[in-house]
């Protein structure tokens, strides 16, 4: 009988999802899905993760099922992807009854054809390093050039009392370059700012460029700051200076002058900048990845009540080449949120009259619900997704109780990683 096995691959322009699925032939499943996406090379799929398994087709039943709510795209089997997602995949997978043994797949950009390796001595795991790390490792950089668009900075701030903005300075310090001769070549933050300066009163705005590897706005391998104070505008180009948020002289402009902080920081270092500008004491503005609000370094933050959701999810940026390419976002912020629009998508309501298939228990007999369902009459902890959170759920009774992820173990098997919350 033939082999049966289920992968995971990915597509290098978007790296937020993944392909999850079967295949008797792991080389023309890869070779399809490249034909598919031209012959450019410029979006070129690759395995993260194969396996030979026994019944691929019960495999995949049980991973649309375990993991329906990740599940991006129904027909096209797209699943949403990170780090924490993929490993909760691979340990699915791992753990099922099905499985047989992990294949390595060289994951070198296909030429002509994919060739499946026997697996070297020493194996990375030996060597302590996964193959997940190596991407990883040549990912995080281009994970961090995803470029904000200006309809999505201007629906956020549109959604804020004006008066917040009124006589303060803005800091954008994460590569918000500033070219007052082409709009093309400066940040959407900084050019929301610099033309909206005078109608939300702004007494001064300053921008810092980054001088990284990648220089989407042209700006030249040199950080710089520029400041736009009432008429007048001019850049520095401080000695040694590369732009960083965290160089002293960041630091001393976030500490000293800043009032509000507002861009969208790389998501590599993403914990960094959230302790850099919370622990400042500013008021900030902030573009994150959708899953900080279940992600345990994160998660801190939004238990002390420092930051919460803000208003807008974002899909979509900009990559270097200023092509359209999906991202999962959203807005963070410690501005306080009157009337969240959000809050109509919560579904308070006694337990019983949850449908069983939104609510469940786990192995230690944790209530895990779902599809934003959040049971009014339940006094112990349960377990909850992003989207309450984003909805508001911590600003109608109900707290966050473990300061770290909440990783429900159904019949021995882990599921995604949720908060756990409980009723005030
Ligand atoms: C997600 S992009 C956003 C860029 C811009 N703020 C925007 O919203 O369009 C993050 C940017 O931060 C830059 N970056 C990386 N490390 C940085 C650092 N240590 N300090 C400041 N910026 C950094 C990356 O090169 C990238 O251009």
């Amino acid at each position: 009988m033939s082999k049966q096995y289920i992968y995971i691959a990915q597509a290098s322009k978007e790296i937020i999802s993944c392909k999850i699925g079967l295949t008797g032939d792991l080389e023309e499943r890869l070779k399809s899905y490249n034909n598919r996406t031209g012959k450019s090379k410029d979006n070129v799929y690759q395995y993260l993760f194969t396996c030979e398994v026994r019944d691929m087709k019960q495999v995949e039943d049980d991973i649309k099922d375990e993991f329906r709510r990740l599940r991006e795209e129904k027909s096209k089997e797209m699943y949403f992807y990170n780090k924490d997602l993929f490993e909760d995949y691979v340990k699915f997978i791992k753990n099922h009854k099905m499985f047989i043994k992990e294949i390595f797949i060289k994951t070198d950009i296909p030429k002509e054809e994919v060739k499946i390796v026997k697996r070297i001595t020493p194996s990375l795991e030996e060597r302590g390093v996964t193959r997940q790390d190596l991407l990883q490792k040549a990912q995080k950089i281009r994970n961090d050039e995803f470029y904000t668009r200006y309809e999505d900075v201007e629906k956020e701030i549109k959604m804020y009392d004006a008066e917040i903005w009124k006589d303060k300075v803005v800091f954008c310090n994460c590569d918000d370059a500033v070219d007052t001769e082409d709009d093309r070549r400066t940040s959407a933050f900084s050019l929301y700012f610099i033309r909206n300066f005078k109608k939300l009163s702004l007494k001064k705005l300053i921008c810092t460029h980054y001088s990284s590897a990648v220089d989407l706005f042209n700006q030249g391998a040199k950080g710089y700051i520029f400041t736009k104070d009432g008429f007048s505008e001019f850049k520095d180009y401080p000695k040694g200076y590369n732009g960083s948020f965290d160089d002293p002289v960041s630091i001393k402009i976030l500490n000293e002058e800043a009032d509000i902080v507002c861009t969208n920081p790389p998501f590599s270092r993403a914990i960094d900048y959230w302790n850099l500008v919370i622990n400042s004491g500013k008021k900030f503005l902030i573009i994150s990845a959708m899953t900080n609000p279940v992600t345990t370094s994160f998660i801190p933050y939004f238990m002390d009540n420092k930051v919460w959701a803000g208003f807008n999810r974002v899909d979509y940026f900009l990559n270097p080449k200023k092509e359209i390419v999906s991202n999962r976002a959203f807005w963070y912020t410690n501005f306080p949120i009157k009337d969240r629009p959000k809050y109509k998508r919560l579904k308070i309501v006694p337990i019983k009259e949850i449908p069983d298939e939104y609510k469940e228990y786990d192995d230690s007999k944790t209530l895990i619900v779902d599809n934003c369902y959040i049971p009014s009459d339940y006094k112990k902890p349960f377990a909850i997704s992003i989207f309450p959170i984003f909805n508001g759920i911590l600003e109608k009774g109900y707290k966050i109780i473990q300061d770290k992820s909440y990783v429900p173990i159904v019949n021995k098997k882990d599921k995604f990683s949720r908060l756990l919350v409980q009723k005030i």
